[in-house]
This record gives structure tokens, sequence and C-alpha cells, in this order.
């Protein structure tokens, strides 16, 4: 690549916050925000192609989300299942692949299975690759590896002596994704909230305004072109 070219992120991250605080200022239930919150994710995936982003990787519920109250979990849950109901079809036909990462175990199991047929339904896919964030935490995600790799070695598959990162890289939910180039959180505050702590070590990292249910394709337009005037180094000194 030449000096003045620039490129896009390959791999865009977000961190879809502000649904509670949209509804709650109309007056409504956090799950309306929420569902107006769903809808944005279709219209993000859709432009995607556009903008050049082939990854595009969304936090849903977090290993901390089950914390909140009954009724906005299983709205959640249940929000989840609708999306994934509704929307297969035309992910399916939209070239989309879905994956979902997260630790599945405490998740229902109507859901889980929904989630392997649609990871199933899609895997020819290749326009854009989705995943979905679902019972997610970066740390929690870095122990479930670890717990593998060290059964690996217990078992004699695996010498500790050849534990590299990429090794542990392999053994994470996202193994088979590259490195987010870009993270964006919506609704103004600045933390990475457990996500992809790993795979983020590189990433530029953008903090927006906008409540996730106002952040519009134009939007995610404007930021992704931003993204293209970095220079980023890798920990490098430029030559
Ligand atoms: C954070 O906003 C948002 C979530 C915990 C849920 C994200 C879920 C969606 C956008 C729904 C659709 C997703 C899919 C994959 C269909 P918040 O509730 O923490 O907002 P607040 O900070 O204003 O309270």
């Amino acid at each position: 690549m030449s000096e003045t070219e620039t490129q896009g992120p390959r791999h865009v991250a977000v961190i879809m916050d502000g649904n509670g605080r949209w509804a709650q200022s109309r007056g409504r239930p956090r799950l309306f925000g929420h569902h107006a919150g769903a809808k944005r994710v279709r219209e993000i995936v859709n432009v995607c192609p556009k903008l050049g982003v082939k990854y595009l990787t969304i936090f849903a519920f977090s290993t901390e989300n089950w914390k909140r109250t009954q009724t906005e979990v299983s709205g959640l849950m249940k929000l989840f299942r609708r999306y994934i109901q509704r929307e297969a079809q035309d992910l399916l036909r939209e070239g989309v692949r879905v994956r979902f990462i997260g630790d599945r175990v405490r998740l229902d199991e109507r859901l889980v299975r929904m989630m392997d047929d649609l990871e199933l339904l899609t895997s020819d896919n290749d326009a854009v690759h989705l995943t979905i964030a679902l019972n997610y935490g970066g740390r929690d995600e870095v122990a479930r590896a670890t717990k593998r790799l060290a059964y690996d070695v217990e078992q004699g598959r695996l010498s500790y002596k050849d534990v590299t990162d990429e090794t542990l890289a392999k053994y994470l939910d996202t193994s088979v994704l590259p490195d987010p180039d870009l993270v964006v959180r919506t609704s103004g505050e600045a933390r990475i909230s457990n996500f992809l702590l790993w795979q983020s070590a590189y990433a530029e990292y953008e903090f927006i305004d906008t409540l996730w249910p106002d952040f519009t394709e134009a939007e995610f337009a404007q930021v992704v072109g931003r993204y293209g005037a970095r220079d980023r180094r890798f920990g490098a000194v430029k030559v």
C-alpha cells in the first residue's frame, strides 16, 4: 500500500450501548429500547459490504448482564430468539455468515438450538461475517480457553513449552476471526466493558455520544471513514 492510500477497517466491533436511556427518555420500558436497537443491527449489517467492512462483531449480551432484572433478561432472550427467527432468511439471502461467541452453557436450550441452526444455515456465506457476542465476557473467554488448553496439556496433546500467544488465540471463541481493527462504543461511555479484551490489543477505539437506537448507517459510515485516515503502527516506528 502506498503512503497516501488509506484503507478502511476490515473488522469492526461494536458495543451497542444506550438502549435503556433511549427508552427511558421517551417514558418507555427499557425493552422498548432493545427492540429499537435490534432494528439498527439490521441496518448496520446491511451497509457493511458497501463500506468494505467484512467482519462485524456486536456485543448483544454480556456475562454481567444477568444482573439486570428478570423482566429485562427474559425480554432480551425472547428478542434474540425472535431476531433469529425473523432475520434468518434475509441474512441467508444477503450473504451474511452468522457466528455466535460467548458461553452457551447458561443460555436456554431452545435459543442455543436456534443459534446452532443459524450458524449452519449461513455457513456457506461470505459477503459479511456477523459475529454476535451472547453471554460473552473477555475474561470469561480467556478463562474458558485456558481451561481447554490446560486439558490438552494434561492429555498430552500439547506441551506447555509450545504455549505462545498464538497457541492461546486458537482456543478463543474467535479463533477463526481476524482481530478487530476498530471498536466502536455508542452512548458516550468510554469503557471497554470486558469486550474482546485479547483481540483488541491493537484496535483503534471510537466512543460516540449517540445512543445505539439513534445510530444510523450514515453515522456508521462516518466512523468507518475516519478510521481510514488513521495511521496504525502496531507498536513499531514508522519508516
Ligand atoms: C446496552 O444498552 C445494550 C444491551 C445490553 C443489549 C444489546 C442488544 C440489542 C441492541 C438488541 C438487539 C441485538 C440483537 C443481536 C438482535 P443498555 O441497556 O445498557 O443501555 P443503557 O446504558 O442506556 O441502560
